[in-house]
């Protein structure tokens, strides 16, 4: 991980500096699939981003490959362009990304023809003898099917070799496999070519600020590690709700929807930061070891602990919006899940007992990504002519976006001469406290890739074991297939079996708003909450 600094309300500095931030060496990158959609709104902005605070070296150069027949200036033109949508023309740093684009040069070339990668060993070589720029970087921004591919390419050609002490690393971009099996090939497939500490697997949540946040806010205080275990947590909620839709991307989510799109990967990231044990370092194989022992004791999940859904149409932000079934490139008549919710159990002596719940939804009524740990109820007995019901839990919320931050729900008194409680939160948020910096949330991740560090990086056994976990559970949802979609409207809170998944336990989800820390006070019990005590 990057630079992490800890200071007081803006201004005040006590800052407290990782002895991280090092200069990455000479670099060349070279982008597979240069023309995509990816490049265009998250690499290149990032790679802005990373001149205007001086993360890149000097020397650094960018080769982009694509199929697409354009010169060197098209290709930067057509990233200027994305650039200046991102950011108001008057706010681009000219100098900041002609630095980039005078680095670029683009290459026409078909990903599986080994000449294509004849003709990039020249490329590399003319920048070793001209810039002394040896290492390599390469992004493989590109579909899944070209992962492996490419990769044998590379080795075909030496392009993996490292000597002289020059370093080659790959990027592998999401999604890695699309199950138990397909993930297994292809690890044994890039594993041929290249050791593990060349691969760096993206989750491009691990790149969000807040994500990171959790592991400096679990291991760098004191008072959460007492508290995070099964004598104190009754459970946990973890929600990553999306107002938006397939987003033209009909054909791929239609073989893929919401379980293996988001669960053992982005939620299952999560999950491992917020469940692991402490590591023993914040070296990258030893933080990467105890997110895999989390995710290698999740049970496996039955399909009584799991709910599907798919939405219709509806309102959404007071935009009415089609059903999934009339999106472009969806079968009228599709059983692709659009929402998921799971109940999970860990097998381990910190969290044995505590349930997980997890959902993840398109098209639901707000955006947020957020983990609520509720705490035990305080014993009652001081309390003792309060319906227990009524007294409110404990809940530490960690907003990830968009608003991102951190609140503790408590109880207080309210001001009078009768003990009344009522819930009330203490709210952290980062726009209090941070001067907002500019990211597309891939900084982090190339910056780390540069500089060799893979703490926010998959590792196979991780890839694998999160593949495991769900696969059981794809599988007998294939055998299966729902009889009930659409089953919650565009712009709701998700299925009504998910609310009753967790009213099973005697649970409810927290309310998905974007805007808010969660006080005790639910809003299905706000009227009664102000409980009078007798003392
Ligand atoms: C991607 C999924 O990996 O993550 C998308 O494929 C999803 O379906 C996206 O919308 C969510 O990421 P973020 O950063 O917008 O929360």
């Amino acid at each position: 991980m990057a630079t992490v600094t800890a200071s007081s309300p803006k201004g005040a500095e006590t800052a407290l500096k990782s002895p991280r931030g090092r200069q990455p060496q000479s670099a060349t990158l070279v982008i597979f699939g240069a023309g995509g959609d990816l490049t265009k709104r998250l690499v290149a902005p990032a790679l802005y981003h990373l001149v205007q605070a001086r993360k890149l070296p000097d020397r650094f150069a960018i080769i982009g490959v694509d199929y697409s027949d354009q010169t060197t200036e098209q290709w930067s033109q057509s990233l200027t362009k994305m650039i200046q949508t991102l950011t108001p023309a008057s706010r681009i740093d000219v100098s900041a990304w002609s630095w980039l684009t005078d680095r670029m040069h683009y290459m026409r070339a078909d990903f599986t023809q080994a000449e294509t990668f004849t003709h990039l060993e020249k490329l590399l070589a003319t920048q070793r003898e001209q810039n002394n720029i040896a290492n390599v970087l390469f992004y493989l921004a590109v579909g899944e099917r070209f992962f492996g591919p490419i990769v044998e390419q590379l080795g075909h050609a030496g392009l993996t070799e490292q000597s002289g002490g020059a370093w080659r690393r790959v990027i592998v971009e999401k999604p890695f496999g699309h199950d138990l099996s397909s993930a297994k090939a292809l690890n044994a497939q890039i594993l041929k070519v290249l050791s593990e500490d060349q691969i760096y697997r993206i989750d491009h949540f691990l790149g969000k600020e807040t994500v990171q946040n959790i592991l400096v806010l679990r291991f760098a205080n004191g008072i959460f590690e007492p508290l995070w275990n099964r004598d104190h947590v009754d459970h946990v909620q973890i929600t990553a709700a999306e107002t938006v839709g397939v987003e033209g991307r009909g054909r791929f989510y239609e073989q893929i929807g919401a379980l293996r799109d988001m669960v053992p990967n982005h939620l299952f990231q999560l999950l491992a930061m917020i469940g692991m044990e402490p590591p023993i370092s914040f070296d990258a194989d030893a933080v990467r070891t105890k997110k895999t022992e989390l995710l290698q004791a999740i049970h496996l999940i039955s399909p009584e602990n799991a709910i599907r859904g798919q939405y219709g149409s509806g309102v959404v932000l007071d935009q009415k919006v089609q059903g999934y079934r009339q999106e472009p490139n969806v079968a009228p008549d599709s059983g692709t899940e659009t929402y998921v919710a799971l109940k999970l159990g860990i097998d381990c002596w910190r969290w044995a007992g505590v349930p997980f719940y997890l959902r993840t939804g398109k098209r639901l009524s707000a955006r947020t990504t957020e983990i609520a740990v509720q705490f035990r109820q305080a014993p009652y007995a001081l309390f003792r002519d309060t319906p227990v019901a009524r007294l409110p839990a404990n809940i530490l919320t960690l907003r990830l976006q968009p608003d991102e931050g951190l609140s503790v729900s408590f109880s207080a008194k309210r001001p009078g001469t009768e003990i009344e409680i009522d819930g009330v939160a203490m709210d952290f948020s980062y726009r209090d406290y941070f001067e907002p910096v500019a990211t597309v949330g891939y900084e982090t991740l190339i910056y780390d890739c540069l500089i060799g560090d893979a703490t926010l990086f998959q590792r196979a056994d991780t890839v694998e074991v999160a593949w495991r976990a769900v696969q059981g559970l794809i599988d007998s949802w294939a055998r299966d297939p729902p009889t009930d979609f659409p089953n919650y409207a565009a712009g709701s809170a998700g299925p009504a079996a998910a609310d009753r998944l967790l009213a099973r336990d005697g649970r409810a989800w927290l309310p998905i708003s974007a805007h808010h820390s969660h006080t005790a006070i639910r809003p299905d019990i706000a009227g009664s909450i102000a409980a009078k005590v007798t003392p």
